[in-house]
């Protein structure tokens, strides 16, 4: 998989918190050399932190970033894609591939704005990239080949895993996989808070509740088996866990995570046009 970077050379525009997670790991792990690496961000003095910590080109200038980019990871607030995007018009072509992170952006409105044809990716990574364990949704426009997928897909597998989707599904992916890690920190604040209720000193009530989420998310993700009937496996009859689930039906767990992705996706869907 790898070997299809290699050799290419990389601008990470925005190189903020998801920016800044996904360059971090590839330089980790020698996906590039940080000499085929640019990366730019707003504020200069930001740059000139970012050239010294990861002995990349760091910069404001996007234009002088992707030059010689085979590259281009765009990394910027949904509002601020448009911008970028006409500072780096001239400077990008057919052989340019552009990926971009950013919410609620269609790929129609990069190709628009880059024209000639310019190959776009769409991708929504999660920052659980950070200790590599992300969930990534592709996606690819029009101009963007089943190579170009590839490269993409080696992109993002090397902080977690990558599953092609729609593009129409791509808000959802948004409201489940990229809102989701904060869900996921509630429900495990919660359980750990509820360890603390039942007498557990703080931190080993934490460690309970975040070993059984990772245990549980891992069982799910290795046996591929339906999680009602990992469910049910856990539920002796008449033992404690069914009266723990009647608490969470009765509080309308469920139906408040359905509710809440529901709300992220359509909200993901809303960004692009705020200023
Ligand atoms: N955070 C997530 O969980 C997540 C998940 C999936 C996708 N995303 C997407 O990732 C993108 C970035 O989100 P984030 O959370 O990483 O935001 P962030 O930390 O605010 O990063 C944005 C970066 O863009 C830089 N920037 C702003 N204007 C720029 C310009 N004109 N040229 C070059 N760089 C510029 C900022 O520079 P300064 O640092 O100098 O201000 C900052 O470093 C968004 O589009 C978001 O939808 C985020």
């Amino acid at each position: 998989m790898t070997n299809k970077l290699s050799g290419k050379t990389l601008a990470v525009l925005g190189a903020g918190k998801l920016g800044g997670i996904l360059l971090r790991a590839y330089l980790d792990q020698k996906l590039f050399v940080p000499k085929n690496v640019s990366a730019t961000v707003r504020h200069e003095e930001k740059a000139v932190a970012l050239a010294k910590s990861l002995g990349v080109n760091a910069t404001t200038d996007n234009a002088k970033a992707v030059r010689e980019a085979d590259i281009v990871l765009l990394g910027v607030k949904p509002q601020v894609v448009g911008e970028v995007l006409n500072v780096i018009k001239s400077e990008v072509g057919r052989d340019t591939l552009i990926i971009s992170v950013a919410a609620s952006v269609p790929t129609s409105h990069i190709e628009q704005r880059l024209g000639d044809k310019v190959p776009v990716v769409r991708a929504m990574p999660n920052t659980c990239s950070a200790v590599g364990v992300g969930m990534t949704g592709i996606c690819k426009g029009a101009h963007a080949s089943a190579e170009h997928l590839e490269i993409a897909k080696a992109l993002f597998n090397a902080v977690g895993r990558t599953v092609v989707v729609d593009e129409k599904n791509m808000d959802a992916v948004t409201g489940l996989s990229a809102s989701g890690p904060a869900f996921a920190y509630i429900i495990l604040e919660s359980l750990a808070e509820a360890g603390v209720k039942v007498g557990l000193p703080r931190d080993i009530a934490t460690l309970l509740a975040a070993q059984t989420m990772k245990g549980a998310a891992s069982v799910v993700l290795e046996t591929g088996d339906h999680p009602a009937l990992l469910k049910d496996s856990v539920t002796t009859p008449a033992g404690c866990t069914i009266d723990g689930i009647m608490e969470l039906e009765e509080g309308k767990l469920r139906v408040t995570l359905i509710k809440a992705v529901v709300k992220a996706t359509q909200r993901a869907g809303e960004l692009l046009f705020e200023k």
